[in-house]
């Protein structure tokens, strides 16, 4: 009866965005005995499992920004806080905050920093479009790993991260994009009950500017990302939870999700790194190099 009732709450996730991330949260902390990562796995070695597959993508991400070490950073969509923990601990930020829109993502959070002793790490419910309880000017880095997608108001995001960041700040998005406008009416109905909203490269480039946000490297990390789920074969090798009909249960919930990933990744959608400063002013036109970039 209570695999009946959690293989509901399974499908009842992969439609449901409010769900969604709660059942992954379940699902990493029942097959692995531990919380991974919210974010897609980035192809280094054969040998890496997911959660190294994701810390790759977290590395990349960070690698193209200037150092965090003893800066304030801000993470934007920051999850279950097993992301910010780990920027926190290689990269020896001053300050880390983590700021997610679901209070559950926070509350656990909270917990890991606490269960793990971590100092000097904050975080904060609030959404990334409006950040209520983020004081203007007041961080050097702004990190944002696959959350973006989920905010329809993007320029109100882009505005936020000028506000937030102090001058000549830096920011990381790395998002989910969309690069053909038509698909079937099953999808679009897809996108629409999990929350998101895939712009196109050109509104993207677009927006960033017009918030005064330079674009100083896009980087395409589609075919990284497809690459490191090929190895998702293995990653249920280290699988810890009890009881066989829950582990096929997840099992299946992993493939559904993993097979759904890769077909839109192929077909509708690419996955890039955009880094940036805080320009000096506001408005800035978009210049020749920008145009460039969008072509
Ligand atoms: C795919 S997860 C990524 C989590 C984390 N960045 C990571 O890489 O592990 C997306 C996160 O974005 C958060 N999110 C969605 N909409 C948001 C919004 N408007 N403001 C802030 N966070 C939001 C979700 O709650 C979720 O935790």
């Amino acid at each position: 009866m209570r695999v009946l009732s959690e293989a509901l709450e399974l499908i009842k996730a992969g439609l449901a965005k409010n769900q969604y991330y709660k059942i992954m949260n379940y699902v990493y902390k029942e097959a692995f005995s531990d919380y991974y990562m919210i974010h897609f796995p980035f192809y280094q070695n054969d040998t890496d499992d997911l959660l190294q597959g994701q810390k790759n993508l977290t590395n990349v991400c960070l690698s193209l920004l200037p150092s965090l070490h003893d800066k304030r950073v801000l993470e934007v969509g920051c999850g279950n806080g097993v992301q910010t923990l780990y920027i926190k601990e290689k990269y020896r930020p001053s300050l880390m905050v983590g700021l997610d829109i679901h209070e559950e993502n926070i509350k656990l959070a909270e917990s890991l920093r606490d269960n793990n002793g971590h100092q000097n790490v904050e975080f904060l419910v609030s959404d990334a479009q409006e950040m209520a309880g983020v004081e203007s000017s007041s961080f050097d880095i702004i990190v944002n790993i696959e959350s973006a997608m989920h905010y329809p108001e993007k320029d109100r995001f882009f505005s936020e991260i000028f506000r937030i960041l102090k001058p000549g700040g830096s920011y990381v998005i790395a998002d989910i994009l969309s690069k053909v406008e038509h698909k079937n009416i099953f999808f679009r109905w897809l996108e629409r009950r999990l929350d998101q909203s895939y712009w196109p490269l050109d509104s993207y480039i677009k927006g960033l500017s017009r918030a005064g946000l330079s674009i100083d490297m896009k980087k395409d990390i589609t075919s990284d990302v497809l690459k490191g789920f090929e190895l998702s074969s293995n990653w249920f090798a280290n699988y810890t939870g009890s009881g066989k009909l829950r582990k096929s249960l997840i099992t299946l919930f992993a493939k559904i999700q993993i097979a759904k990933h890769k077909y839109y990744l192929r077909n509708f959608s690419r996955y890039l790194i955009f880094v940036g400063k805080k320009n000096s002013g506001r408005q800035d036109s978009i210049n020749e190099r920008i145009i460039q970039m969008g072509s």
